[in-house]
């Protein structure tokens, strides 16, 4: 069913930190926090500034586990169903994003040394609305209030009267503390999508939509290294983000873009790229390879998946690199693999999978 379909009784909106009340979150070894009954334990920390690991929300990626020493929570999901092993729930694991607090915690989790920017639910208009090559929708909001957010962080969207709520990834480098006043995302219409089939059904302009977060912490790496940035997709849309902060933060390192999609004709966002390029003259490299592209089409440029173009041919000192790698699930799991052959310490590899976000 298309969103604007959807009809409900006033907005949604992410809980406000004056709704955390109640439930005191006793971390170990950590400043506690407090949580309001019902609440999800992880947006209960992401409202009070507590630097929660986590990426996707949804339950899919595993990065919110948490160990439960004491308290009641309720789960959203079966954890039995979850990312969490066997092993895991003997241990008393949890996932913070789909465990509702029922009483006073204490729990163990490393929570991450890092500035964090508040989540916050902000309305806005749609302000551009272009189709781009590979069905991919190039979509602006200018926002009433100003939104703040790091490299490589997401948002959850929501047409304004919808409770249909999908995540999708800052393109822009991030605007500072002052926030941004207008925000872009590059989304792909999915067969049968509910928000991108909304989306990609015609021009949206002027369309309200509620804009939440931002979320995850994929791009926050602060030691000037190479960045190798890999991308499957719309995968770039964060990329692109993390980029260009790192090409304006750290002026003497450079930054290796690998770009994949199906053929020639599913190529996007270039003109972004090349527009990194300009900005930083001789820093950066982009590398799109093609999975699909027919042979004897006249492509001169790399072909196969994006494993295939990860090689010592880079010439990437893999000691003094971090990696941020983003896209669909396999192709996630099957470059970090390939890094990790490669020599980069899995500590410095950063990923986030587009997993489905929403029911
Ligand atoms: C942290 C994060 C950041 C993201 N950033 C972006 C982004 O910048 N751009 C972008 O285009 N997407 C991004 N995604 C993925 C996007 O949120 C989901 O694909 C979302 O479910 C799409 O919503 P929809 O309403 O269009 O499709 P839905 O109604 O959610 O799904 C329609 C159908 O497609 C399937 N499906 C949904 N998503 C995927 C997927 N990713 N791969 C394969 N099948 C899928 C569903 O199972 C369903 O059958 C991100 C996801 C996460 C978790
Ligand atoms: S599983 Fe909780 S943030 Fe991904």
């Amino acid at each position: 069913m298309p969103v604007d379909t959807i009809a409900v009784p006033g907005e949604t909106r992410a809980p406000t930190r004056a709704d955390a009340r109640g439930c005191r979150i006793a971390v170990a070894g950590e400043r506690d926090f407090q949580a309001g009954r019902d609440e999800l334990l992880l947006l209960s920390a992401l409202n009070q500034g507590v630097n929660y690991p986590h990426s996707c929300r949804v339950g899919t990626c595993g990065r919110c586990k948490t160990r439960l020493v004491s308290g009641k929570i309720s789960p959203l999901v079966d954890f039995a169903l979850s990312p969490l092993t066997n092993r895991d729930l003997k241990d008393g694991y949890i996932l913070a994003c789909q465990a509702k607090v029922r009483s006073d915690l204490e729990i163990e989790v490393g929570l991450i040394d890092h500035r964090v920017t508040l989540p916050l639910s902000v309305v806005g208009e749609i302000s551009g609305w272009r189709v781009l090559p590979g069905g991919v929708i190039d979509l602006r909001i200018a926002l009433d209030e100003p939104l703040a957010f790091q490299a490589g962080q997401y948002a959850a969207l929501a047409v304004s009267g919808s409770f249909v709520r999908r995540s999708f990834s800052f393109y822009d480098a991030p605007p500072g503390p002052e926030g941004a006043r207008e925000v872009g995302f590059l989304v792909k219409h999915l067969p049968g999508g509910r928000f991108s089939g909304w989306l990609a059904a015609r021009d949206r302009c002027g369309v309200r939509i509620w804009v939440e977060g931002p979320f995850g912490q994929m791009g926050l790496d602060d030691t000037p290294r190479h960045a190798l940035c890999v991308a499957g997709g719309t995968g770039i849309a964060p990329i692109l983000s993390i980029a260009e902060d790192r090409l304006q933060r750290f002026p003497t390192e450079g930054v290796t873009v690998v770009f994949g999609v199906r053929a020639q004709a599913d190529l996007f966002a270039l003109d972004r790229l090349e527009r990194l390029s300009r900005l930083a003259p001789g820093r950066i490299r982009v590398v799109p390879i093609l999975s699909h592209e027919p042979a004897g089409s006249g492509w001169s440029g790399a072909r196969g998946l994006v494993t295939a173009a990860l090689d010592p041919g880079l010439g990437i000192d893999w000691g003094r690199a971090s990696a941020f790698v983003c896209g669909a699930l396999p192709m996630v799991e099957a470059v970090e693999a390939r890094l990790t052959a490669l020599g980069l310490p899995r500590g410095r590899i950063h990923a986030d999978k587009f997993e489905p976000s929403g029911l």
